[in-house]
């Protein structure tokens, strides 16, 4: 019998994406992989493992307990945590040896007073200019620089490692992406003169796949490293290969006369007979109850329609003919099945959302089965 449901992951198309993403950087940037987020879906520890395996140099997490979860996993590697950190956080972070982000002299204070001096090896700070996002980091370049100049000068306690900025629509808006690059690169200038050795890096996906003037030393990358597609189309364009497929199974088949409903609130009623899949996967998996009535699943090479409403742990499908499915089937709803294929993109353009999303929403009742290239891994 086949798993309830089950999100299958293979580890050497990640691997395989962040060679190809390095293999098209401007000359001599260095890739970070980003693997917050449960890396998007995936897990952390072994996308962090295939994206190093893949040539990643840093690996980037949002959270200080997702760094530590990535030490705890026993990964060595360089960390970045890239989200602000509260005073509970800042302890977790620096346990876990991690590199932070600082845009504020209350925070490098902060940080400076969080540090225990027990002689171990500094902190490494990265400076965020806010060019445009409106999120983290300062909009003057003045503050980030005394912002550096404190770090710097709380050596060898802190380390000034890296200068960032981030893109709001690197995906979407060339022209606003440009903008955020003009308010960057004089910022870059500066710091350059004064610390040579500082790590530039602003772009994600989109903008590594679509600005190679704003890979500097380091671009750092998401939703690629996994095969999708930030612009949410199909990452086939890109070379990119989706590494995670997610699949249930035929659990029962029974036919629906006209007149006949398939779940909560009867959204769907067959309007002539035809034989219904129910699949044991629903909401609380992540199939997003928006499908109802708005997806497609894969079985035996073919698609047939989800019909009714998602329910939290089933769909159900129409299959038309009583030969058309068995009990036990695999189902696909991301993925290949035979010529068939099911993006994660396709579902997000669906409801309105971006496959960022859909993968994030898998939840933890969805087992991941990890491979490489069809060897479990
Ligand atoms: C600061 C920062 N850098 C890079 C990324 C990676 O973005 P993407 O998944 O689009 O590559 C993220 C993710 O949202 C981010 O917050």
């Amino acid at each position: 019998m086949p798993l309830r449901a089950q999100a299958r992951v293979n580890l050497a198309a990640i691997e395989r994406n962040v060679a190809r993403l390095r293999a098209g950087l401007s000359d001599g940037a260095e890739l970070a992989a980003v693997v917050k987020g449960n890396g998007y879906g995936h897990g952390p520890a072994p996308a962090a493992r295939a994206a190093l395996a893949g040539g990643a140099r840093l690996l980037a997490v949002a959270t200080a307990r997702e760094a530590s979860e990535l030490r705890a996993a026993g990964i060595d590697p360089p960390v970045l945590v890239m989200g602000a950190l509260s005073d509970e956080e800042l302890p977790v972070a620096l346990g876990a040896r991690a590199e932070v982000v600082a845009w504020s002299e209350p925070f490098v204070e902060r940080l400076r007073d969080a540090i225990d001096d027990s002689g171990d090896a500094p902190v490494r700070v990265h400076i965020k200019l806010d060019t445009g996002m409106g999120r983290l980091g300062t909009r003057e370049s003045d503050e980030a620089i005394r912002v550096a100049e404190s770090v710097a000068a709380a050596a060898p306690a802190l380390e000034l490692a890296g200068a960032m900025t981030h893109f709001a629509s690197a995906d979407a808006d060339a022209e606003f992406t440009a903008a955020q690059l003009a308010r960057f690169v004089p910022f870059v200038r500066a710091v350059r003169d004064r610390w040579p050795g500082i790590v530039v890096h602003a772009a994600n996906s989109a903008a590594t796949l679509r600005e190679p003037s704003s890979h500097f030393d380091l671009v750092r990358c998401g939703i690629a490293i996994y095969g999708c597609d930030p612009m949410n189309q199909d990452p086939a364009a890109h070379g990119l290969e989706p590494a995670l497929e997610l699949t249930s199974y035929v659990a029962a088949v029974k036919l629906a006369r006209a007149g006949d409903s398939a779940g909560y609130g009867r959204r769907w009623v067959a309007s002539s007979p035809t034989w219904v899949a129910s699949v044991p996967i629903g909401y609380a998996d992540g199939i997003r109850r928006a499908l109802t009535n708005n997806c497609d699943v894969l079985i035996g090479g073919r698609r047939y329609p989800l019909v009714g409403t998602v329910s939290m742990d089933n769909i159900t499908v129409d299959v038309g003919a009583a030969d058309a499915v068995r009990c036990g089937d695999t189902v696909t709803i991301i993925g290949a099945d035979g010529s068939e294929r099911q993006t994660a993109e396709e579902i997000a353009r669906r409801i309105g959302t971006i496959n960022y999303e859909i993968l994030c929403g898998l939840t933890p009742r969805v087992p991941r089965v990890y491979h490489r290239d069809g060897t479990p891994a």
